[in-house]
């Protein structure tokens, strides 16, 4: 079996879904279930004796080895993660405990679970890595995009912490031989993720007749990736990424904010006009409020390494990735009606309260 954390998270959970609907090899699921973490995610499996959840911390050095020692999985694949870098800012105490003291403690439990190991098997275990385009820091925009050597510049709480566990991870294969491998992924989105992070917050807010928050100018650049590609490309450096190498994972889908928040206005008009603001456009409801400090301003992920070495390419295009995420969102209101009650009310209270509107030059909702 495969032992998977943070698997009742947002990228996590389409992992395991996605990893059971393709074969038969079972996933030891560990998962503290903070506010990001959500049971609701993997009801499907009720039942299914090919997934075992267990609720727990990877800070938690005997439950690993307990753990390690009772499955005896073949592989690792490690996305528990505090992520969200608004929360880092708020907060960063958390991120250092759980990305960086989380990420020593499972290589710590690995090294000794591999050093019971017969040779065969420590050849054919691997530490999967599940890291960000964050840790390489801000581009301009005519600069090149990040590849697999751009030295690393992380500017916030929550990319200095993931920059710090890409660290041990690589230290962890050079000085004990730990048979990792790490992918560096652009901006996800798609079903099941938690409506604090962009796009799903602007059809939550835009559903429910809100304010759409746009930081700054909106003018800021990500790149892209539907989910599901993420877990294909994840899947495939599994297989056959190279041991100790790190792959850079994107969709070549650059856009600035502003243009992603009217793609979702311009789909929610054509996918559900009877919740549409009185006078007609979802995009009325657009406010340009303060910005993030310390905001990056532009991401982009060269993708060519693992596509040469590979074989993996994006299957979604943003406009049928988009598409397919509104849709399930629309689809699955109670999902995100369940979510958004106590914790997140708080938290949408920290975040937005304190942000005055703002009207950038030469900003047109
Ligand atoms: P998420 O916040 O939705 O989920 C994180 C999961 O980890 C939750 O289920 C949470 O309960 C669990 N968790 C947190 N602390 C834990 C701990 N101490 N012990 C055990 N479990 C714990 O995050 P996500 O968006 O699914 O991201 C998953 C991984 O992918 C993270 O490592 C993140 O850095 C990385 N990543 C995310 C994106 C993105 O766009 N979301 C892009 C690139 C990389
Ligand atoms: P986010 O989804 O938090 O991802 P990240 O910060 O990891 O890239 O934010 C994506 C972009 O959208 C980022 O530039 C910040 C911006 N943003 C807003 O403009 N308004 C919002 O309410 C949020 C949550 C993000």
């Amino acid at each position: 079996m495969i032992l998977v954390t943070g698997g009742a998270g947002f990228i996590g959970s389409n992992f395991v879904l996605d990893w059971l609907a393709a074969s038969d090899e079972p996933v030891l699921n560990l998962d503290k279930l903070t506010y990001a973490g959500n049971p609701d995610n993997l009801s499907s499996l009720a039942g299914d004796a090919r997934h075992v959840f267990v609720r727990g911390d990877i800070c938690d050095r005997a439950l690993l080895n307990q753990l390690l020692a009772q499955y005896q999985p073949r592989a690792m694949v490690h996305f528990a993660a505090e992520s969200h870098v608004d929360r880092s800012i708020h907060g960063p105490g958390d991120f250092i405990r759980t990305n960086v003291d989380g990420t020593f403690s499972l290589l710590e439990a690995t090294r000794a679970y591999l050093a019971g190991l017969s040779d065969a098997q420590k050849n054919n275990f691997r530490f999967l890595h599940v890291s960000t385009d964050e840790v390489f820091g801000s581009l301009g925009a005519n600069d090149a995009a990040f590849s697999e050597t751009t030295a690393y510049a992380p500017n916030s709480p929550y990319s200095a912490s993931k920059a710090a566990s890409d660290h041990l991870v690589r230290a962890w294969h050079h000085t004990y031989g730990l048979p990792v491998v790490t992918g560096n992924c652009s901006n996800n989105y798609g079903p099941l993720q938690f409506p604090e992070k962009l796009i799903p917050l602007i059809i939550a807010n835009a559903l429910a007749g809100k304010p759409l928050p746009v930081y700054g100018d909106g003018q800021q650049v990500r790149d892209w990736l539907y989910v599901g590609d993420h877990c294909s490309a994840l899947r495939r450096v599994l297989e056959a990424g190279r041991l100790g190498e790190t792959y850079n994972i994107g969709g070549w889908n650059e856009k600035a904010n502003l243009d992603v928040v009217h793609t979702l206005c311009d789909l929610l008009n054509e996918l559900a006009p009877e919740r549409a603001p009185a006078q007609g456009a979802y995009r009325e409801l657009i406010t340009f409020v303060t910005d993030r400090p310390g905001h990056d301003r532009r991401y982009a992920i060269d993708a060519r390494k693992i596509e040469r070495e590979l074989g993996w390419k994006p299957a979604e295009t943003f406009e049928t990735g988009m598409r397919k995420t509104v849709q399930w969102f629309l689809d699955h209101q109670d999902w995100v009606q369940k979510i958004q009650s106590g914790d997140y009310l708080t938290w949408i209270d920290r975040n937005y309260a304190q942000r005055s509107e703002s009207h950038p030059s030469g900003s047109a909702a």
